[in-house]
């Protein structure tokens, strides 16, 4: 029996060397953890298992029937973060750059299915030269078994995806489908087609990093959700994310021990919102003044910075926020924040994480780039996430509450649960000196001193809607806040809503509009 024993050892022990040692040292020397490092410092100390340590390919050609590699550039398994069940897939660069075969796919598959039956998170530490190219169609059909299962798995369990090195072609869509990208900065890359493709089809010079690195997808593209600096902090984003998040659709986030202070107030958010209201703020501020001591965890931080979303704590719940942002083009709703907030929306409804709200928005931008571009559509995904989120939804509006977008915004008419108002509200139609050009039109244009009569018009308007008392008089605002008391009243807000139980119509699937 020793002898076994002795031979199951050594099989261990080569499985843990993956492609060998002079790979491993190549993969250090690029500023890379190995598979087997990140699974080491992602989840709680000695909590891994691993899944299929010995699985091997089975191709025989181009040579590769002389060479395997036990596990077959892919560590899979199972174990805990902060205490929770999560299961996890770690590509192995050593091993055939990290390239998918048949049995790597097998192995990614049977976790995911795991996840599903168990109901767990699933986290994929991506690192691959895309398909295994010496085994053909068996490959692509792996990648196809797992964009499927990614699919079925979207809205049941949570997935997220760190990209730490390659992620080119076909691959790039399983992350794409997940809920969560991160991206490691200069080190890890996701693009369709790479720089040399680029440069014949489209004649065009770009670096890795420029087409598809960290960077550029946090801020231009949005793919992925967070750049982060280095590996750990990867590692520790992926831990910090999914502390916000349950195990599956049916479980809550955890909460966050919090003991009730004796008061609430935060007498510093009554001095945010400046006196003009064409003056920018940070909403961060407004954020940061009402929920938990340092619980916001931004997502999406560099992309579409006109809108900001994200989690945070409220007496130690987990909520989903979504807040207009007046310090980037004045808060206005285009087409990039109206997809990143339907998206994030989305998610809390997903995973029954509460929604609060933070209104300041002029109305949608204008412009032939826009509408060329569907704003009309993408503007349309967020209303129609809100609409059909069945979570507890509140909404604060500190200021301006414009046009379709003060629909938009989880108003009351779409399903908010309760909508306050700071007295700072100004929830119209349209801005007042708008207003008053059109529908004082002939008036100010009869008048002798024309500017004098518009202002006078502008003043009138002003008057009448720049303020939350009319929404109020209708209901449409449930009350009218002080700003140092929304924390009390949010906290009181989200405890009454925290049965909340909403059916929607029986269907199918709604068609929101892609
Ligand atoms: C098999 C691969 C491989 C692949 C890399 N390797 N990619 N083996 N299939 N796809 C092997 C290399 O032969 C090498 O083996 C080792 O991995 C490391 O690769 P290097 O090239 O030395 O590393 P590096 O210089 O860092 O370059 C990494 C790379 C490059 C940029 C990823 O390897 C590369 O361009 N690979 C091919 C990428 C590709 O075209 N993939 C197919 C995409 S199409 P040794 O033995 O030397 O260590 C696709 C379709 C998916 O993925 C469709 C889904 C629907």
């Amino acid at each position: 029996m020793n002898s076994k024993i002795e031979a199951l050892d050594q099989k261990i022990a080569e499985a843990q060397l993956g492609g060998g040692q002079k790979r491993i040292d190549a993969q250090h020397k690029k500023g890379k953890l190995t598979a087997r490092e990140r699974i080491h410092f992602l989840m709680d100390e000695g909590s891994f298992e691993e899944i299929g340590m010995l699985v091997t390919h089975r191709s025989n050609d181009f040579g590769l029937e002389n060479e395997k590699y036990p596990g077959d550039g892919v560590v899979t398994g199972y174990g805990t973060i902060h205490g929770r069940l999560v299961y996890v897939f770690s590509q192995d660069f050593t091993v055939f750059g990290g390239s998918l075969s048949e049995t790597h796919a097998e192995k990614i598959c049977k976790i995911m299915d795991l996840a599903m039956k168990n109901g767990a998170p699933v986290i994929g530490l991506n690192d691959s030269g895309g398909a295994r190219i010496q085994e053909g169609v068996v490959s692509l059909g792996g990648y196809a078994d797992i964009f499927y299962r990614n699919t079925l798995a979207s809205g049941v369990i949570p997935q997220l995806s760190a990209i730490m090195g390659p992620c080119a072609g076909g691959a790039v869509y399983s992350p794409a489908i997940t809920d969560f990208i991160l991206m490691v900065e200069n080190t890890s890359y996701m693009f369709v087609t790479g720089p040399n493709v680029v440069k014949t089809v489209t004649h065009e010079e770009v670096t890795s990093e420029e087409l598809g690195g960290a960077m550029t997808h946090a801020s231009k593209s949005g793919v992925t959700h967070f750049a982060c600096a280095n590996e750990i902090e990867c590692i520790n984003y992926l831990k910090q994310l999914l502390s916000y998040v349950p195990q599956n659709c049916e479980e809550d986030a955890p909460s966050a021990p919090y003991s009730t202070p004796a008061s609430e107030k935060r007498t510093q958010l009554n001095d945010i919102i400046p006196e003009n209201a064409n003056q920018p703020y940070d909403m961060r501020e407004v954020i940061n003044g009402v929920i938990d001591e340092d619980t916001f965890f931004e997502v999406h931080k560099h992309y579409a910075e006109n809108i900001v979303v994200g989690f945070a704590r409220l007496a130690g719940k987990s909520i989903g926020i979504v807040a207009n942002q007046p310090a980037v083009l004045a808060g206005v709703l285009d087409i990039h924040s109206s997809t990143k907030a339907a998206r994030f929306v989305r998610f809390c409804d997903c995973f029954n994480i509460p929604l609060l709200v933070f209104e300041d928005v002029p109305g949608f931008l204008p412009g032939t780039d826009q509408e060329w571009n569907a704003i009309i559509t993408n503007g349309a995904k967020l209303l129609y996430a809100f609409s059909e989120a069945t979570v507890p939804r509140i909404t604060v509006i500190t200021r301006k509450a414009y046009g379709g977008a003060y629909d938009v915004m989880n108003s009351k008419h779409i399903g908010a649960d309760m909508n306050y108002a700071w007295p700072s509200a100004e929830i119209a139609v349209m801005g007042a000196k708008g207003a008053a050009e059109i529908i004082f039109k002939n008036e100010i244009a009869a008048a002798a001193d024309k500017d004098g009569k518009w202002k006078e018009k502008e003043a009138e308007y002003q008057t009448m809607f720049a303020n939350p008392y009319r929404a109020a008089e209708r209901g449409f605002i449930d009350e009218v806040i002080k700003p140092e008391d929304t924390r009390e009243k949010l906290i009181k807000a989200f405890k009454m809503l925290e049965n909340k139980a909403v059916k929607l119509p029986r269907k199918k699937h709604g068609n929101i509009p892609l």
